[in-house]
């Protein structure tokens, strides 16, 4: 039996090289040039999980390919420029990462980004549904409540949707929720793990504090104000960079340890669960985030939301309108694309 909150062990990020798993997955970065391309490429390359990375932007790849190649560690780095280059950088690709697309500048919610974000991840997984249409996808370019409904649309148009291996990022949440209730409880930030649910924008963001591990307990004005930090701890990014972006290093570090994750389950280690933003039958919203025990065919089993606490339940009520809204909009947009 596993616990639905394991914490996961990130090869190449907590243990470093150390670890003797190897393993031959080709992972692509559409975006790869990127605040979060550049580094999140740099912790995949430091991977003994991986033995090719392929880097793909509309910009800047050579360098970046010819920089991380010289990196001494197993992964074969190609670089890839331009749409006429992305199919061959998809060929025989077992994940797709993608943090490609406009980031917030101060001021802007994540929905803001769609009419330019909407366009770039269809464009991407369009290719993807053409030219890997068994790889695992994971999104990271926002807003994710929106661009996976996006990608699984493109996916279903083409006849190749597969709801278990097409995954929104969020795992920042989750790494999040766990530092700033380790520094509140004076705990080491390794070892909490707190689940987040539901979406990955605003209050659509559902941090389940009484299901943390360990088990932690806050007064509920104290509650209140370290879920909205979690909520909002992307906009203290934003407006820390005051115009220069949003969460890049974190960002690399979070999707890195999800794609980790992703590699340990397809390489049959048991256990690996992640939270994600996925098709989902849990609640009345189409998609959800909630804990997924991982497999080799992607999502092997969802893990539900578990019991949650009244004050919980109503955050979950809450972020339903929202959640449904931006789901429908990203629908739409593929139905009314030609
Ligand atoms: N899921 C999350 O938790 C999370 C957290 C932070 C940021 N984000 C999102 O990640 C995305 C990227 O953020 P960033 O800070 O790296 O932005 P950035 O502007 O620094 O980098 C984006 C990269 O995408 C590339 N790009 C643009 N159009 C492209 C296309 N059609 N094909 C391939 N590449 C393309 C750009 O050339 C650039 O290199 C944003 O949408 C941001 O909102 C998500």
């Amino acid at each position: 039996m596993f616990s639905r909150i394991a914490r996961p062990a990130a090869h190449g990020l907590i243990r470093g090289l150390s670890t003797t798993a190897q393993a031959n997955a080709r992972v692509t970065v559409l975006g790869a040039s990127g605040g979060i391309g550049q580094p999140l490429s740099l912790l995949l390359k430091n991977s003994p999980l991986i033995s090719n990375l392929a880097l793909y932007d509309i910009a800047h790849t050579p360098g970046v390919a010819a920089d991380l190649s010289h990196i001494e560690t197993r992964a074969k780095v190609t670089g890839y420029l331009g749409a006429e280059q992305l199919p061959e950088s998809l060929k025989s690709a077992d994940v797709v990462v993608i943090p490609a697309g406009v980031p917030r500048k101060p001021g802007m919610t994540r929905d803001d980004l769609f009419n330019t974000n909407a366009s770039i991840v269809a464009t991407l997984t369009d290719a993807c549904a053409k030219h890997c249409p068994e790889a695992m996808i994971c999104i990271i370019s926002n807003p994710v409540n929106s661009t996976i409904p996006i990608t699984s649309e493109v996916f279903k148009k083409h006849g190749v949707y597969n709801p278990n291996r097409i995954f929104g990022v969020t795992t920042l949440d989750i790494v999040r929720a766990n530092t700033f209730v380790a520094e509140l409880k004076g705990l080491d930030p390794a070892r909490v793990n707190v689940p987040v649910i539901g979406g990955h924008a605003g209050k659509t963001i559902i941090p389940l504090i009484s299901q943390s591990t360990p088990k932690v307990e806050f007064p509920q004005d104290q509650l209140e104000v370290l879920i909205g930090r979690i909520q909002e701890a992307g906009t203290e990014v934003v407006k820390a960079k005051a115009g220069a972006g949003s969460a890049t290093l974190s960002m690399a570090y979070a999707g890195a340890r999800f794609v980790f994750s992703l590699l340990d389950a397809m390489n049959g280690k048991e256990g690996v669960i992640e939270c994600s933003f996925v098709r989902s039958e849990e609640t009345e919203s189409p998609y959800f985030s909630t804990p997924l025990l991982l497999g080799k065919n992607g999502i092997e089993k969802n893990l539900g939301l578990g019991k949650l606490t009244a004050y919980e339940e109503k955050l979950v009520s809450e972020a339903m309108a929202e959640l449904k809204g931006s789901i429908k909009k990203g629908e739409e947009f593929i139905k009314s694309r030609k």
